[in-house]
């Protein structure tokens, strides 16, 4: 949820430290702050909003010094304001956190009772307190491995010393911290995204260790502070392409970019010459799979869901789709014949890692569906299946939705095939029917201003609905979210035969209503639960790729998508609803990459 950076250098290290705040925005933008040490002292600068105000006040009162360290934060203890943004610091040691140390009350009281004063209402300055006062009679690496030792809950720290000028601090449990190789520098930062500019040479530290960054070296600690060595990744500069060029913003960028990423994707799995996907090993004999259990969050648990619909469709497993945060905690039975697919954009979410880690000590097979192939899910999991999305920047999901769709649907058929539950023929064809898929999506991409027009129905809307069966049910699901998260309008997804049950006394008059009816096998079920929507007062959108529906003087408007086969109507029928969700949010002036109290990567509770 926040963005931290650190950076040890030989020259000047603000502007770069502020450069990697920026790119770092994405997990949290409340408030920032910087620390470095110059003229013997550590230099503290914070303040609550965006980077770009604490890059205000450095013109006026620059921050100097070869050693620093950044933060972007998330609120999860404490209000966003100044004192409570980080760093957080004493006369001798400064701290930037991402993560939630969950024993900060009971330490808290315990150095209190020590004569210790606080002055934020964040967990994260025990940190700094507890530090501060190891400092006194250990040295640093004790410092430092006692410390941690002290902390329950997750975290990702930098931490700069006022009288250590020749080294930066990080340790990493529970939230992803990357270490980044320069010359003569050396970085660490949340992500590599955030150190891009400044190096494509990556390591990353594992649940417990530390390191101490020099400029001349990198040092690696385990959790018994026995040194070990990480292997450098080279980052493909294609990994780090994230800009916005002549986009207005990410999102309508990454919106775009869907029939791209998704033909990308499919050339990455399909092997044309012979109809084949290329997906092998899998860590469990698709014979053998009893069941599978679908695990993620928010979208990704959007995508979940679909894949569900789907596996029933094509195969005889059995399966269910679980939302991590309930999964974790539930008391329930795991099995060495099913497989456990955790399913995550960032591949830092906090409840799928915590999911993800609470099936691998039951030792049964995991699988996760990543975008960033060398997050902590992907490098935890038995076996990874990347969504080849590139970098996705804005918070609401996009073309990262539309990528793990599609490598659960490449798996299921591959799946599907090899337990011989799919002919040859059927096989065949849909891989067929798939590869036209980008460019039916070019062709629905194309038709925006169509749905732009509906966009203003919303702006003052009390509140919406989004109706869907069979396949619509779990996009409706996903096009209320993007509502909600982007224009802050409350937006329901129902399965569309749930109406009568309750959620039809909502319905007034004039009130818009999203209604996904593409000709399938639910159609007529969904055109009937249309009517009692319009016999109510309801003013539909109706997106279909049927061409016959005559348009009643209630359907408020009509958004025709490309006719295909019916299982890839989900691509299709999202993109609408994207686009929707942006334009009511342009609509309403709101920030459309980093919408209010959200943040990309939830890597706490
Ligand atoms: C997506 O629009 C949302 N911002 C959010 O629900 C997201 O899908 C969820 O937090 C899971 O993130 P992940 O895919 O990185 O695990």
């Amino acid at each position: 949820m926040c963005g931290i950076v650190g950076i040890v250098s030989n020259k000047s290290v603000s502007a770069s430290i502020i450069g990697a705040l920026k790119k770092l925005e994405y997990r949290g933008y409340d408030s920032a702050g910087i620390s470095t040490i110059s003229n013997n002292r550590i230099n503290e600068q914070k303040c609550s909003g965006r980077v770009d105000n604490l890059e205000k006040i450095l013109f006026q009162n620059p921050s100097d010094g070869d050693l620093g360290i950044g933060h972007v934060r998330w609120a999860t203890h404490g209000i966003p304001n100044q004192i409570n943004a980080h760093p957080h610091s004493s006369e001798v040691v400064s701290v930037v956190h991402n993560g939630i140390i969950e024993n900060s009350d009971k330490l808290r009281d315990e150095y209190i009772k020590k004569g210790y004063s606080f002055k934020s209402q964040t967990d994260t300055e025990v940190i700094t307190v507890i530090l501060t006062d190891f400092l006194k009679s250990e040295d640093l690496i004790n410092c430092i491995h006692k410390t941690l030792e002290k902390l329950e809950g997750s975290f990702a720290l930098g931490v700069i010393f006022k009288d250590y000028k020749n080294l930066v601090v990080g340790a990493r449990r529970g939230s992803p911290l990357a270490v980044g190789y320069g010359h003569n520098e050396n970085f660490i930062g949340s992500d590599s995204y955030a150190l891009k500019s400044m190096t494509n040479k990556i390591s990353y530290l594992d649940d417990g260790d530390f390191c101490l960054l020099y400029r001349e070296k990198v040092e690696f600690y385990n959790s018994e502070k026995k040194k070990i060595n990480k292997e450098i990744l080279e980052l493909s500069n294609e990994d780090n392409i994230a800009e916005k060029g002549d986009y207005k913003d990410f999102m309508s960028k990454e919106i775009d970019e869907q029939s791209f990423t998704t033909k990308k994707c499919i050339n990455e799995y399909l092997d044309k010459s012979r109809n084949e996907i290329n997906i092998y090993n899998l860590p469990i004999d698709p014979k053998k799979i009893n069941k599978i259990r679908l695990i993620a969050c928010g979208t990704a648990y959007h995508s979940c869901l679909m894949a569900k619909y789907w596996i029933e469709e094509n195969t005889s497993i059995d399966v269910e789709a679980d939302i991590a945060s309930e999964f974790r905690y539930r008391n329930v039975k795991l099995n060495k014949d099913d497989l456990y697919i955790f399913v995550s954009q960032s591949g830092e979410t906090a409840d799928t890692y915590a999911a993800l880690e609470k099936c691998k000590k039951n030792n049964v097979k995991t699988c996760g569906i990543v975008n960033v192939v060398e997050s902590s899910i992907a490098r935890l999991a038995d076996f990874v299946l990347p969504i080849h999305a590139g970098p996705e920047i804005g918070v609401a999901s996009t073309k990262a939705f539309l990528g793990q769709m599609l490598v659960l649907y490449l798996l299921i058929l591959k799946i599907s095939k090899e337990r011989s539950e799919i002919d040859q023929e059927n096989y065949k064809k849909l891989i067929l029917d798939l590869i036209k898929l980008p460019d039916f999506i070019k062709q629905t991409l194309s038709k925006q201003k169509d749905i732009q027009v509906v966009a203003r129905d919303f702006v003052n809307a009390k509140g919406t609905m989004y109706l869907g069966r069979g396949y619509s049910y779990p996009i409706a699901m996903e096009g209320a979210l993007k509502l909600k998260e982007l224009s802050y309008i409350h937006a329901e997804g129902y399965a569309a035969g749930e109406m009568k049950h309750g959620p039809l006394a909502l319905i007034e008059d004039g009130m818009p209503v999203i209604v996904l009816a593409p000709k399938d096998r639910y159609f007529e079920k969904t055109i009937s639960n249309m009517q009692e929507v319009i016999a109510r007062g309801g003013k539909v959108i109706m997106i279909t790729d049927d061409t016959s529906t005559t348009m009643s003087e209630n359907i408020r408007f009509k958004f025709q998508i490309p006719k295909t086969n019916s299982t890839l109507n989900p691509f299709l029928l999202c993109i609408p609803l994207q686009f929707l969700a942006y334009h009511v949010a342009l609509l309403k002036n709101c920030d459309i990459d980093k919408p209010r109290n959200l943040a990309k990567s939830v890597t706490v509770e």
